[in-house]
């Protein structure tokens, strides 16, 4: 039997319990929590109390522990343990997307410069195992297009307004008291979080190390049932979407709300559901669905890097080097619907054309085709009374 594993564990929430939990009821993987460090000194734990240190050091400064799990929610602090950690020879796991796109060169140099390896699967996708088939199946494959639903907060409020007809508000409410969104539900619904994963899914992807600032993210907080019935009318519903998409190598990657009609796949994921579709030269379409968040979901993905670990797995990043002659662009025309309030809005953005202009019960929405820069110049994520979805 291999030599048993063990964690320093960071982080004992929702995902940092679920690992623990999963750990004792599988036998698959020979590994045990040696430490878990927490933050609140108030909070019970449900756990043998000598676990537990409320110093960061007793994990990263101890020579008993092989490998460093980091389940925390600040991206900063998780920033500085991970970067602490690798700089120490310690592999680490980590879910914390915000954080791995915000830092990925740097990380892919420090895992370089001290031989150790950072994994990171339910960064993106939870449950579902993208990275790694990235990294490994579709090295040699000519992968054109990577799409996706990673947001299951998002996902939730679409699928209630479209199959219930309920207001945003309503939506939103339900999947706060269903536990599918945060108190302050920015990240998701303003789409950072899917944008943090597919900057994190470019890396294995395309080989391509692109900062999550420079990739474009439009959420669902202005969404209305009004969009929903122009959706209903083409025979399409609403799905928050983050894409990737190669031609002649140079790669364009945007998150957006995009119609989706009835007979692509991406219809049928609904609530708190992710799916991912790639799309390859000579294999084609090929889909991905699953659980993207959630205690065990995320834990399995955990779990999964863990036992990859075991025999010193590390993602190489091939495509970063095999093929130096793609890059990242935003010279984009996307076909759009774009519901708007003012005029005023519409004139500081820039049209390649407006094929249709309709203005239905004082509601203003035009069909046009639109630069993308000028959607990112303007920061549209931030206007009141103006949603774009993209066809
Ligand atoms: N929840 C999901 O379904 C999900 C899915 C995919 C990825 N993730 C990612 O997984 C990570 C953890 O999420 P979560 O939902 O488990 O968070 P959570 O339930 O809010 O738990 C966060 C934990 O981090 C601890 N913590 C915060 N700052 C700390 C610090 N400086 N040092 C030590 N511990 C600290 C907290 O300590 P106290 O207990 O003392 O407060 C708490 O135990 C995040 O990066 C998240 O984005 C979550």
């Amino acid at each position: 039997m291999s030599k048993s594993i063990k964690i320093g564990l960071f982080g004992f929430g929702v995902v940092g319990q679920g690992l623990y939990n999963v750990l004792k009821q599988t036998t698959s993987i020979n590994a045990t929590i040696n430490k878990i460090c927490v933050k609140d000194k108030s909070k019970s734990r449900n756990v043998d109390s000598n676990l537990i240190t409320f110093d960061k050091n007793d994990i990263l400064n101890n020579p008993d522990i092989d490998i460093i799990v980091e389940l925390i929610d600040n991206a900063d602090e998780a920033y500085e343990i991970v970067k602490t950690a690798l700089k120490n020879k310690k592999s680490v796991v980590s879910a914390n997307k915000k954080m791995i796109a915000e830092h990925l060169e740097e990380f892919y140099d420090l895992q370089k410069e001290h031989g150790v390896s950072l994994l990171y699967e339910g960064a993106a996708c939870g449950s579902i195992p993208i990275i790694r088939n990235l990294e490994e199946y579709y090295d040699n494959d000519l992968l054109t297009s990577i799409e996706t639903i990673c947001n299951g907060t998002t996902n939730y409020i679409l699928t209630k307004m479209s199959e219930e007809g309920l207001e945003y508000s309503e939506a939103l409410a339900g999947a706060q008291k269903s536990g599918f969104a945060e108190s302050n539900p920015r990240l998701d619904v303003m789409a950072f979080d899917p944008k943090y994963k597919i900057a994190i899914l470019l890396a294995h992807a395309f080989g391509l190390f692109v900062h999550e600032k420079d990739v474009f993210n439009f959420g669902i907080s202005n969404v209305s049932n009004f969009d929903f019935q122009y959706a209903a009318k083409n025979n399409a519903s609403i799905k928050l979407i983050a894409g990737a998409y190669k031609k002649d190598n140079v790669v364009k990657a945007y998150v957006i709300p995009k119609f989706i009609v009835a007979s692509n796949m991406f219809y049928n994921v609904k609530n708190e559901f992710n799916a991912v579709q790639l799309e390859a030269a000579f294999s084609d379409k090929q889909f991905f669905y699953g659980k993207g968040a959630g205690a065990f979901p995320t834990a399995s993905a955990v779990l999964a890097d863990i036992s990859a670990l075991h025999y010193q797995y590390k993602y190489e990043y091939k495509k970063h080097f095999s093929d130096t002659s793609i890059s990242f662009s935003n010279d984009v025309v996307l076909n759009v619907y774009i519901r708007y309030k003012e005029k005023s809005q519409l004139e500081k953005l820039e049209f390649e054309s407006i094929d249709e202009q309709h203005t239905i019960n004082q509601t203003n929405y035009i069909i046009a085709k639109v630069k993308l820069k000028s959607l990112i110049k303007n920061d549209v994520n931030e206007w009141q009374d103006f949603f774009v979805a993209a066809f």
